[in-house]
Protein backbone atom coordinates (compact mmCIF):
# COMPACT_ATOMS: atom_id res chain seq x y z
CA UNK A 1 0.00 0.00 0.00
CA UNK A 2 1.09 3.39 -0.74
CA UNK A 3 1.77 5.84 2.26
CA UNK A 4 1.25 9.21 0.26
CA UNK A 5 -2.27 10.68 1.10
CA UNK A 6 -3.23 7.83 3.14
CA UNK A 7 -5.07 8.53 6.82
CA UNK A 8 -2.74 6.42 9.37
CA UNK A 9 -2.79 6.04 12.66
CA UNK A 10 -0.13 5.72 15.02
CA UNK A 11 -0.28 4.75 18.69
CA UNK A 12 2.78 5.01 20.57
CA UNK A 13 4.09 7.66 18.53
CA UNK A 14 5.46 9.70 21.36
CA UNK A 15 9.07 8.02 21.30
CA UNK A 16 11.17 5.43 20.31
CA UNK A 17 9.99 3.38 16.65
CA UNK A 18 6.31 4.83 16.83
CA UNK A 19 7.80 8.42 16.93
CA UNK A 20 10.25 7.33 13.98
CA UNK A 21 7.27 5.95 11.92
CA UNK A 22 5.50 9.45 12.62
CA UNK A 23 8.20 10.61 10.84
CA UNK A 24 8.89 8.65 8.27
CA UNK A 25 5.20 8.81 7.24
CA UNK A 26 5.07 12.79 7.48
CA UNK A 27 8.58 12.34 5.23
CA UNK A 28 6.14 10.61 2.96
CA UNK A 29 3.59 13.17 3.29
CA UNK A 30 0.66 11.29 4.70
CA UNK A 31 -1.94 12.26 6.77
CA UNK A 32 -1.61 11.71 10.15
CA UNK A 33 -3.77 10.43 13.72
CA UNK A 34 -0.93 9.99 16.38
CA UNK A 35 -2.34 8.56 19.91
CA UNK A 36 0.07 10.08 23.10
CA UNK A 37 -0.65 9.89 26.64
CA UNK A 38 0.80 13.72 26.40
CA UNK A 39 0.30 16.64 24.74
CA UNK A 40 3.23 17.29 22.64
CA UNK A 41 3.36 20.41 20.79
CA UNK A 42 7.07 20.19 18.98
CA UNK A 43 5.70 16.46 17.99
CA UNK A 44 3.25 17.99 15.92
CA UNK A 45 5.58 21.08 14.53
CA UNK A 46 8.16 18.58 13.60
CA UNK A 47 5.40 16.34 11.72
CA UNK A 48 4.24 19.23 9.78
CA UNK A 49 7.79 20.46 8.60
CA UNK A 50 8.56 16.89 7.89
CA UNK A 51 5.67 17.33 5.14
CA UNK A 52 2.47 15.68 6.99
CA UNK A 53 -0.38 16.65 4.86
CA UNK A 54 -1.99 17.14 8.49
CA UNK A 55 -1.34 15.77 11.80
CA UNK A 56 -4.47 15.29 14.75
CA UNK A 57 -3.66 14.12 18.04
CA UNK A 58 -5.51 11.95 20.27
CA UNK A 59 -4.80 11.75 23.65
CA UNK A 60 -5.22 8.40 25.06
CA UNK A 61 -4.14 5.83 27.70
CA UNK A 62 -4.18 2.32 25.99
CA UNK A 63 -3.97 0.73 29.54
CA UNK A 64 -7.81 0.90 30.33
CA UNK A 65 -10.56 -0.55 27.91
CA UNK A 66 -12.33 3.15 28.68
CA UNK A 67 -9.68 4.57 27.07
CA UNK A 68 -9.66 2.57 24.04
CA UNK A 69 -14.02 3.41 23.73
CA UNK A 70 -13.27 7.20 23.95
CA UNK A 71 -10.50 7.11 20.95
CA UNK A 72 -12.41 4.98 18.82
CA UNK A 73 -15.17 7.25 19.36
CA UNK A 74 -13.66 10.20 18.34
CA UNK A 75 -12.35 8.49 15.37
CA UNK A 76 -15.89 7.39 13.79
CA UNK A 77 -16.12 9.78 10.80
CA UNK A 78 -12.15 8.95 10.46
CA UNK A 79 -11.51 6.49 7.34
CA UNK A 80 -8.26 5.13 8.59
CA UNK A 81 -6.21 3.60 6.15
CA UNK A 82 -3.38 2.37 7.95
CA UNK A 83 -3.62 1.20 11.55
CA UNK A 84 -0.14 0.74 13.56
CA UNK A 85 -1.14 -0.94 16.31
CA UNK A 86 2.63 -0.04 18.07
CA UNK A 87 2.44 1.07 21.84
CA UNK A 88 3.60 -1.34 23.67
CA UNK A 89 5.34 -1.59 27.56
CA UNK A 90 7.42 -5.05 28.83
CA UNK A 91 8.20 -6.28 32.19
CA UNK A 92 10.65 -8.53 32.56
CA UNK A 93 12.19 -10.67 35.59
CA UNK A 94 11.53 -13.28 36.93
CA UNK A 95 7.90 -14.19 37.07
CA UNK A 96 7.36 -14.15 41.04
CA UNK A 97 9.12 -10.91 40.86
CA UNK A 98 7.19 -9.61 38.52
CA UNK A 99 4.19 -6.99 39.74
CA UNK A 100 0.80 -8.78 39.05
CA UNK A 101 -0.79 -4.68 38.43
CA UNK A 102 2.38 -4.50 35.57
CA UNK A 103 1.23 -7.61 33.69
CA UNK A 104 -2.01 -6.43 33.84
CA UNK A 105 -1.35 -2.87 32.50
CA UNK A 106 0.64 -4.97 29.69
CA UNK A 107 -1.42 -7.03 29.02
CA UNK A 108 -4.23 -4.29 28.56
CA UNK A 109 -1.99 -2.51 25.75
CA UNK A 110 0.05 -5.00 24.49
CA UNK A 111 -2.69 -7.42 23.79
CA UNK A 112 -6.65 -5.89 24.41
CA UNK A 113 -5.76 -2.42 22.85
CA UNK A 114 -4.47 -3.77 19.94
CA UNK A 115 -7.58 -6.31 19.28
CA UNK A 116 -9.77 -3.82 20.64
CA UNK A 117 -8.87 -0.98 18.29
CA UNK A 118 -8.37 -3.35 15.18
CA UNK A 119 -12.30 -4.70 15.69
CA UNK A 120 -13.15 -0.95 16.51
CA UNK A 121 -11.42 0.08 12.73
CA UNK A 122 -12.15 -2.96 10.69
CA UNK A 123 -15.63 -2.26 9.82
CA UNK A 124 -14.94 1.35 8.85
CA UNK A 125 -11.80 -0.76 6.11
CA UNK A 126 -13.94 -3.41 5.14
CA UNK A 127 -16.91 -1.29 3.64
CA UNK A 128 -14.16 0.83 2.33
CA UNK A 129 -12.20 -1.97 1.10
CA UNK A 130 -9.43 -0.46 1.69
CA UNK A 131 -6.83 -0.94 4.89
CA UNK A 132 -3.66 -2.35 6.57
CA UNK A 133 -3.32 -3.31 9.91
CA UNK A 134 0.21 -3.58 11.25
CA UNK A 135 0.38 -4.60 14.41
CA UNK A 136 3.82 -5.34 16.51
CA UNK A 137 4.79 -8.27 17.44
CA UNK A 138 8.52 -9.43 18.29
CA UNK A 139 11.01 -11.99 18.31
CA UNK A 140 10.04 -12.75 21.48
CA UNK A 141 6.83 -14.35 20.35
CA UNK A 142 8.84 -17.51 18.83
CA UNK A 143 11.74 -17.49 20.98
CA UNK A 144 9.63 -17.61 24.49
CA UNK A 145 13.04 -16.65 27.14
CA UNK A 146 13.17 -17.38 30.66
CA UNK A 147 13.00 -13.95 32.70
CA UNK A 148 10.48 -12.69 29.90
CA UNK A 149 8.03 -14.98 29.88
CA UNK A 150 4.73 -12.45 30.62
CA UNK A 151 6.08 -10.40 27.66
CA UNK A 152 6.48 -13.08 25.01
CA UNK A 153 3.23 -14.69 26.02
CA UNK A 154 1.71 -10.71 25.03
CA UNK A 155 3.86 -10.90 21.56
CA UNK A 156 2.81 -14.83 21.04
CA UNK A 157 -0.39 -13.42 21.52
CA UNK A 158 -0.58 -10.46 18.84
CA UNK A 159 1.28 -13.09 16.33
CA UNK A 160 -1.66 -15.40 16.67
CA UNK A 161 -3.53 -12.59 16.53
CA UNK A 162 -2.17 -11.23 13.17
CA UNK A 163 -1.85 -15.05 11.38
CA UNK A 164 -5.40 -15.09 12.30
CA UNK A 165 -6.86 -12.06 10.42
CA UNK A 166 -4.50 -12.57 7.44
CA UNK A 167 -6.67 -15.64 6.78
CA UNK A 168 -10.06 -13.70 7.60
CA UNK A 169 -9.37 -10.86 5.30
CA UNK A 170 -8.41 -12.73 2.08
CA UNK A 171 -9.84 -10.97 -0.65
CA UNK A 172 -11.37 -8.00 1.45
CA UNK A 173 -9.20 -5.76 0.21
CA UNK A 174 -8.01 -5.47 4.03
CA UNK A 175 -4.65 -6.72 4.82
CA UNK A 176 -2.31 -7.59 7.53
CA UNK A 177 1.27 -7.16 8.53
CA UNK A 178 3.14 -8.68 11.31
CA UNK A 179 6.32 -7.02 12.77
CA UNK A 180 8.33 -9.88 14.47
CA UNK A 181 10.68 -7.36 15.08
CA UNK A 182 14.35 -7.57 16.38
CA UNK A 183 16.14 -5.48 19.34
CA UNK A 184 15.88 -2.31 18.23
CA UNK A 185 17.59 0.49 20.50
CA UNK A 186 14.86 2.15 22.46
CA UNK A 187 13.63 3.26 25.84
CA UNK A 188 11.61 -0.81 25.94
CA UNK A 189 14.88 -2.26 24.90
CA UNK A 190 17.39 -0.24 27.80
CA UNK A 191 14.38 -1.51 29.99
CA UNK A 192 14.80 -5.34 28.50
CA UNK A 193 18.23 -5.47 29.45
CA UNK A 194 17.78 -3.42 33.07
CA UNK A 195 15.31 -6.07 34.10
CA UNK A 196 16.93 -8.89 32.60
CA UNK A 197 20.63 -8.38 33.43
CA UNK A 198 20.70 -10.32 36.67
CA UNK A 199 18.76 -13.42 34.76
CA UNK A 200 20.33 -13.46 30.84
CA UNK A 201 22.95 -11.94 28.01
CA UNK A 202 20.84 -11.76 24.90
CA UNK A 203 23.13 -12.28 22.30
CA UNK A 204 23.29 -9.83 19.43
CA UNK A 205 23.22 -5.69 19.26
CA UNK A 206 20.28 -3.54 18.60
CA UNK A 207 19.68 -1.83 15.40
CA UNK A 208 18.73 2.12 15.05
CA UNK A 209 14.39 2.37 15.13
CA UNK A 210 15.58 4.63 11.64
CA UNK A 211 16.88 1.65 10.17
CA UNK A 212 13.82 -0.61 11.44
CA UNK A 213 11.09 2.09 10.22
CA UNK A 214 13.15 2.24 6.96
CA UNK A 215 12.86 -1.41 6.69
CA UNK A 216 9.28 -1.50 7.53
CA UNK A 217 8.12 1.25 4.96
CA UNK A 218 9.41 -0.70 2.31
CA UNK A 219 7.19 -3.98 3.69
CA UNK A 220 4.20 -1.73 3.60
CA UNK A 221 4.88 -0.62 -0.07
CA UNK A 222 5.47 -4.08 -1.11
CA UNK A 223 2.26 -5.21 1.12
CA UNK A 224 4.46 -8.12 2.83
CA UNK A 225 2.49 -9.47 5.04
CA UNK A 226 5.11 -10.53 7.31
CA UNK A 227 8.05 -8.93 8.21
CA UNK A 228 11.04 -11.37 9.94
CA UNK A 229 14.64 -10.08 10.45
CA UNK A 230 17.61 -10.80 9.18
CA UNK A 231 20.81 -11.40 10.24
CA UNK A 232 21.10 -13.27 14.15
CA UNK A 233 17.54 -12.67 15.02
CA UNK A 234 16.68 -14.24 11.85
CA UNK A 235 18.77 -17.21 12.66
CA UNK A 236 17.78 -17.82 16.04
CA UNK A 237 14.12 -17.72 14.67
CA UNK A 238 15.25 -20.09 12.15
CA UNK A 239 16.88 -22.39 14.87
CA UNK A 240 13.62 -22.40 17.08
CA UNK A 241 11.62 -23.07 13.93
CA UNK A 242 13.40 -26.57 13.37
CA UNK A 243 15.50 -27.37 15.73
CA UNK A 244 13.86 -25.72 19.05
CA UNK A 245 16.48 -28.32 21.34
CA UNK A 246 19.56 -26.31 20.66
CA UNK A 247 17.43 -22.92 21.19
CA UNK A 248 16.86 -23.93 24.73
CA UNK A 249 20.14 -25.58 25.07
CA UNK A 250 21.91 -22.03 23.96
CA UNK A 251 19.42 -20.11 25.73
CA UNK A 252 19.86 -21.82 29.26
CA UNK A 253 23.54 -21.87 29.15
CA UNK A 254 22.90 -18.06 29.31
CA UNK A 255 20.26 -18.11 32.25
CA UNK A 256 20.48 -18.35 35.65
CA UNK A 257 17.87 -17.99 38.51
CA UNK A 258 20.08 -15.78 40.94
N1 LIG B 1 12.63 -2.07 21.13
C1 LIG B 1 12.67 -3.37 20.86
O1 LIG B 1 13.73 -4.02 20.94
C2 LIG B 1 11.41 -4.08 20.43
C3 LIG B 1 11.54 -5.37 19.88
C4 LIG B 1 10.40 -6.03 19.46
C5 LIG B 1 9.16 -5.41 19.55
N2 LIG B 1 9.06 -4.16 20.10
C6 LIG B 1 7.72 -3.55 20.18
O2 LIG B 1 7.74 -2.31 19.52
C7 LIG B 1 6.71 -1.47 20.04
C8 LIG B 1 7.27 -0.07 20.26
O3 LIG B 1 8.23 -0.14 21.29
P1 LIG B 1 9.53 0.79 21.37
O4 LIG B 1 10.69 -0.13 21.44
O5 LIG B 1 9.49 1.87 20.35
O6 LIG B 1 9.31 1.35 22.86
P2 LIG B 1 9.25 2.77 23.56
O7 LIG B 1 10.27 3.69 23.00
O8 LIG B 1 9.28 2.47 25.02
O9 LIG B 1 7.81 3.33 23.15
C9 LIG B 1 6.63 2.77 23.65
C10 LIG B 1 5.47 3.64 23.23
O10 LIG B 1 4.26 3.06 23.78
C11 LIG B 1 3.54 4.10 24.43
N3 LIG B 1 2.71 3.64 25.54
C12 LIG B 1 3.13 2.95 26.63
N4 LIG B 1 2.10 2.78 27.48
C13 LIG B 1 1.02 3.37 26.93
C14 LIG B 1 -0.33 3.55 27.33
N5 LIG B 1 -0.79 3.08 28.48
N6 LIG B 1 -1.18 4.22 26.50
C15 LIG B 1 -0.72 4.72 25.33
N7 LIG B 1 0.54 4.59 24.89
C16 LIG B 1 1.41 3.93 25.68
C17 LIG B 1 4.62 5.03 24.95
O11 LIG B 1 4.02 6.28 25.27
P3 LIG B 1 4.50 7.19 26.55
O12 LIG B 1 5.61 8.06 26.03
O13 LIG B 1 3.28 7.93 26.92
O14 LIG B 1 4.96 6.24 27.64
C18 LIG B 1 5.57 5.07 23.78
O15 LIG B 1 5.13 5.97 22.81
C19 LIG B 1 6.21 -2.17 21.31
O16 LIG B 1 4.98 -2.82 21.04
C20 LIG B 1 7.29 -3.19 21.60
O17 LIG B 1 6.81 -4.30 22.30
C21 LIG B 1 10.16 -3.49 20.54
Amino acid sequence: MEIANRQILITGASRGMGRVFAMMCAENKAYLHIVIRKSDPELVEQLMKNGAKDVKVYEADLGTRAGVESLLEKLKETPIDILFNNAGILVGGLLENQSVNEIYEMLSINVNALMHLTHGLLPGMLSRKRGKIINHASVAAYMNLPALSTYCASKAAVAAFTESLRLELKGTGVSTLLLVTPGVKTKLYDNLEKSCEKNIKFPGEAISPIKYIEIVREAILQDLKRLEPSGLPGLGLKIVKFVKPIFDFEISRRFRRD
